[in-house]
């Protein structure tokens, strides 16, 4: 299966073929590529961006593996029109990228600013003329450093501030946004942010993570009755990370531990959204650290989804005994220590599916870091596009299985900012020299573009799938 390429290189992508794979997929299936912006915008301090929490962290020696920032990364402020070009020239049909909070708004209170939204308008208008629905999500870590001045997330004056800003984005860009995601991650935000401080801000208390997590749900909820009181036009929804938790061992402590975590990962934040309440057992085990909740808080947060966003890199091993998410002996891991686990992606959507009323589902990232070299102008990336061709499949096991998944986005477009790892792992599907800021496509980004001109045309597509999935219920 030869494609051409129109400028790059015309040679067939290394690895399995696509096309068997792209057939069972309708047609009509979302096929995204996705950054943040905080990981490719850089020009962290030009036309009146603000600082966000992300910029202060970068500051503090130590924190940043090769001591590196956001500060320029990807460039991708000044190269977006560049950009979009690479993803038309994916054949990719939607992006999902995030709004910068201090960008357009860069004390987090007051003021916006015109000049950052400008950006958006460049970015969102230029992928609707190539043809790429804009997933826009409003949260992706970067909190302007002002209102964490002010308490950040730990501040319930924070969900109001959060509020008013989602309200502003979806006024510019519900008419012409694909969906709407308010926070990408919060398990991520409250707990590596402010329990183990490897993420922004930093901080390191169980009690105050909990706050933050129970802030963050609250702020979504919020702002979803307000972009519908608004009549945003865009669906709405909310992006998790979620691995299925697997005991290490079958002893009764590190069943219970997995049972536990299952509750600290995922049921937290899906009962929560979905049934307004958080599971007794983790509420239990929190005891004094559980959040502080206020009457009407769970109702506000339990509002209809339109979608639920899932990351998917691998699954988390839990138990008592020595660490477990590093390499141990056979296990295929990436270039992050993660494990490659393609059938958790299946296990996990199905189990969601069994446990929860689910909205339409998005894979909303899944990929894999690896140590890319680029070589006479090429990087033969062979085992990202194995990983993406299995977890692809273990997708439309899933679809096969019955589970409403209407999309899939691959981590990342470009090598980024890998937050506390700095510029050391690439995710890319585009290798990116950061000296020189030129754009390579590595072979998986050749074999991703066969994949996605396969699922254009593949004939599995149109009435046939439509049919297949609502006889399955
Ligand atoms: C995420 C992160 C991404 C990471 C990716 C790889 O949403 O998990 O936002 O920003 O870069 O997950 O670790």
């Amino acid at each position: 299966m030869l494609m051409k390429s129109d400028g790059h290189r015309g040679d067939a992508p290394h690895g399995p073929d696509p096309g068997a794979l792209a057939e069972r997929f309708p047609r009509n299936f979302v096929w995204g590529v996705a950054t943040s912006a905080y990981q490719v915008e850089g020009a962290a301090h030009e036309d009146g961006r603000g600082d966000s929490i992300w910029d202060e962290f970068c500051r503090r020696p130590g924190a940043i593996k090769d001591g590196s920032s956001g500060e320029r990364a990807c460039d991708h402020y000044h190269r977006v029109g560049e950009d979009i070009g690479l993803i038309a020239s994916l054949g990719a049909n939607a992006y999902r990228f995030s709004v910068a909070w201090p960008r357009v708004q860069p004390l987090g209170a007051g003021e916006w600013n015109e000049k950052g939204f400008d950006f958006y308008d460049r970015l969102i208008d230029g992928l609707l003329e190539r043809g790429i629905e804009p997933f826009l999500t409003l949260y992706h870590w970067d909190l302007p450093q002002a209102l964490q001045e002010r308490g950040g997330w730990m501040s319930r004056d924070t969900v109001g501030r959060f509020v008013d800003y989602a309200a502003e984005v979806a006024r510019r860009y519900g008419g012409r946004a694909a969906s709407i995601a308010t926070h990408n991650e919060p398990w991520v935000i409250a707990i590596l942010g402010h329990e183990a401080g490897i993420f922004a801000p930093g901080l390191k208390s169980q009690k105050m993570a909990m706050q933050v997590s129970h802030h963050l749900l609250l702020s979504h909820g919020l702002a979803l009755q307000a972009l519908r009181a608004q009549h945003c036009a865009a669906p709405l929804g909310i992006v998790l990370n979620q691995a299925p938790i697997h005991a290490a061992t079958d002893s009764a402590a590190d069943l219970a531990r997995a049972r536990l975590d299952d509750g600290l990962t995922i049921r937290w934040y899906m009962d929560a959204l979905l049934l307004g309440r958080y599971p007794d057992d983790v509420l239990e085990f929190l005891g004094e650290d559980a959040p502080q909740i206020e009457p009407g808080d769970m109702a506000a947060i339990r509002q209809p989804l339109d979608f639920l966003g899932i990351n998917y890199y691998t699954r988390h091993l839990s138990g008592t005994g020595a660490p477990l998410d590093r390499v141990e002996s056979g296990r295929e891991v990436t270039d992050m220590g993660w494990e490659v686990f393609p059938a958790g992606l299946s296990e996990l959507l199905a189990r969601l599916h069994a446990d929860y009323r689910l909205p339409p589902l998005y894979v909303t990232e899944n990929g894999a870091a690896y140590r890319d070299h680029l070589a006479d102008g090429r990087v033969a990336d062979v085992e990202r596009i194995r990983y993406l061709h299995r977890h692809i499949a273990a997708l439309a096991d899933a679809l096969e299985g019955g589970v409403d998944v209407r999309g899939y986005f691959v981590w990342s477009l470009l090598d980024n900012f890998e937050w506390a790892d700095g510029y050391s792992k690439r995710f890319g599907l585009v290798f990116v020299d950061y000296a020189t800021q030129r754009r390579t496509l590595k072979d998986s980004a050749l074999w991703y573009r066969a994949f996605c001109a396969r699922a254009r045309s593949a004939r599995a597509g149109g009435p046939a799938a439509t049919t297949r999935r609502s006889n399955e219920r």
